[in-house]
């Protein structure tokens, strides 16, 4: 026990009993004797008691009453209270005790047994608020830990973007721009509450970083085609699109791979999960027309609708060895132009309402 002596707050209408309490008690506490439920919400207001004795029958606000309404007040709601009563039947025990009382003690006083049972619940209380308290450094702790390991992740998974990027040179630049793009779709229609049953799942700080991975697939494309500078031929277009299939593979390999360690990581499968779906499905259009799937409407997840529109935009204002970059004006009238042909009617609209935003980022990564 701490030096500092403990405040007790006695509760009762009789005035014998808190006389009584107060010699019991004096000597090792300061005691505070309170004859109404009423007076003691008044003194609660100036004094924080570290145990509360209180009488269950009392006129006015009984001794039920206070405990309820000790419960119910945050800042005071974890200070021990022990009933008193002269009442020994069992179910006013028992009512007292479902209340949140910790301890039930029967008038008059045994001084010794008052002063123990005291005692023994200062002891509990003050251990009860160390294990709180280290409880929430230990929730600091984890959070810092996984914080870190986010961090790492991020920093792996910004590596391996880059490095598709890389291969894949007259693309510089995309990987950052889209995934702005992606971020300020997302945050729009979260606000508006647009696709809220898709989104209500979703944690932005996992599903944009994800979106880096829609490309991963070209890894696997074979730099003559990855890098040739003009149109490519039927043939090579077909392997181009297998990338989106590759993709999905790459990641899929990982998530087996983490499976091993699942329990370790939520946040990881999540990441990896959203990330699976950008690189299926970013290819597919809402007519049906896209690839892999041909999948029509919004049986194309949100995460390729989403990305069509991204991608698509990032393509036009982007310079390739066979075009030049087009104006973010004229590649804002083709996203429009492709409103439930290309793109998701919905998500043209919010982009609509978004254009200069998004060609303020155009502007920013190259
Ligand atoms: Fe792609």
């Amino acid at each position: 026990m701490d030096d500092k002596r403990h405040v007790i707050m006695l509760v009762d209408d009789n005035i014998n009993t808190l006389d009584m309490g107060k010699e019991i008690l004096k000597f090792r506490y300061t005691v505070f004797p309170i004859p109404s439920g009423l007076k003691f919400f008044e003194i609660l207001n100036k004094i924080t008691p570290d145990l509360i004795l209180l009488d269950v029958e009392m006129p006015g606000m009984d001794g039920y009453e206070v405990l309820k309404r000790i419960k119910s007040t945050p800042g005071i709601c974890d200070i021990p209270v022990i009933f008193v009563t002269a009442k020994s039947d069992p179910g006013s025990e028992l009512t007292g005790l479902n209340l949140g009382a910790i301890d039930y003690i029967s008038k008059p006083f045994s001084p010794p047994l008052l002063l123990k049972r005291i005692e023994t619940h200062l002891v509990m209380s003050s251990q009860s608020r160390e294990l709180k308290r280290y409880n929430e450094h230990l929730q600091e702790m984890v959070q810092e830990q996984t914080e870190v390991i986010m961090e790492l992740q991020n920093a792996l998974v910004n590596s391996l973007a880059e490095m598709v990027e890389f291969r894949d040179t007259i693309t510089f630049g995309h990987i950052a721009r889209t995934q702005n793009y992606i971020r300020l779709l997302v945050e729009r229609l979260v606000r508006e509450g647009i696709y809220s049953r898709d989104t209500a799942g979703w944690d932005l700080t996992i599903v944009v970083p994800a979106s880096q991975l829609h490309d991963l697939g070209k890894i696997a494309i074979k730099d003559h085609i990855l890098n040739k500078p003009g149109k490519l031929t039927p043939e090579e277009f077909e392997e181009m699109k297998l990338h989106t299939t590759y993709g999905v593979q790459v990641i899929e390999k990982i998530i087996n791979n983490s499976m091993k360690h699942a329990a370790l990581n939520k946040t990881v499968t999540q990441f990896l999960t959203h990330a699976r779906i950008f690189a299926r499905t970013h290819h597919e259009k809402w007519d049906g027309t896209g690839y892999p799937g041909g999948l029509r409407g919004e049986e194309i997840p949100l995460e390729g609708r989403l990305m069509a529109v991204a991608d698509v935009y990032d393509a036009l204002i982007s310079e390739r060895p066979y075009k030049s970059a087009m104006s973010t004006e004229a590649a804002r009238e083709i996203i429009i132009g492709g409103r439930g042909r290309h793109f998701d009617p919905v998500l043209v609209d919010l982009f609509e309402k978004e254009a200069d935003e998004f060609a303020r980022i155009a502007g920013k990564y190259q």
